[in-house]
């Protein structure tokens, strides 16, 4: 009797520890982290990045070289929301229920929303330059 109750109490620990530790697999070691650009701005994903941006559609909301038109500018400091680019990254691939900002995940990839971010950081980079 004793070794039984023994033996179900091991096996409930077990099973405990075993939860708990798929629960940390599947949070992953950074799962706390917050989301950044995996990309370096050189030359090529710039450009890249650019060309996504009038290809997929956004041109048609944010204006030419992403300087707001029915969507805000995308290049200058102002942004509705603190632009981290977990906020920027989410609102690509979601979109922004109740608005005009619709989600691109079924548009483009992950790589593909870091290359248009790339290429917009870049814009506002070279703005800040020119405005020197
Ligand atoms: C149909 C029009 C439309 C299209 C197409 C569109 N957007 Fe938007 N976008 C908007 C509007 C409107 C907002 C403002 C939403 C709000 O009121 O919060 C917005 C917001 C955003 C924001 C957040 C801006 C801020 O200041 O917080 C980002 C980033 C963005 N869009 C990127 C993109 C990118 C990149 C694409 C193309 C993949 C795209 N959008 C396509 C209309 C559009």
């Amino acid at each position: 009797m004793r070794l039984a109750v023994f033996s179900t109490t091991s096996r409930h620990l077990m099973y405990r520890t075993v939860s708990t530790l798929a629960l940390l697999l599947i949070a992953g070691p950074s799962g706390a982290e917050p989301l950044t650009n995996p990309l370096s701005p050189e030359p090529a994903i710039v450009a890249e990045g650019k060309k996504l941006y009038n290809r997929t559609g956004c041109l048609a909301c944010h204006g030419n070289n992403a300087r707001g038109a029915v969507g805000p500018d995308l290049t200058d400091d102002e942004w509705m929301r603190a632009p981290s680019d977990e906020m920027v990254f989410n609102t690509i691939k979601n979109g922004r229920s109740g608005t005009a900002m619709s989600g691109f995940a079924g548009d483009l990839t992950d790589e593909q929303i870091w290359t248009i971010i790339t290429w917009l950081r870049d814009e506002n980079r070279k703005r800040k330059e020119a405005a020197k």
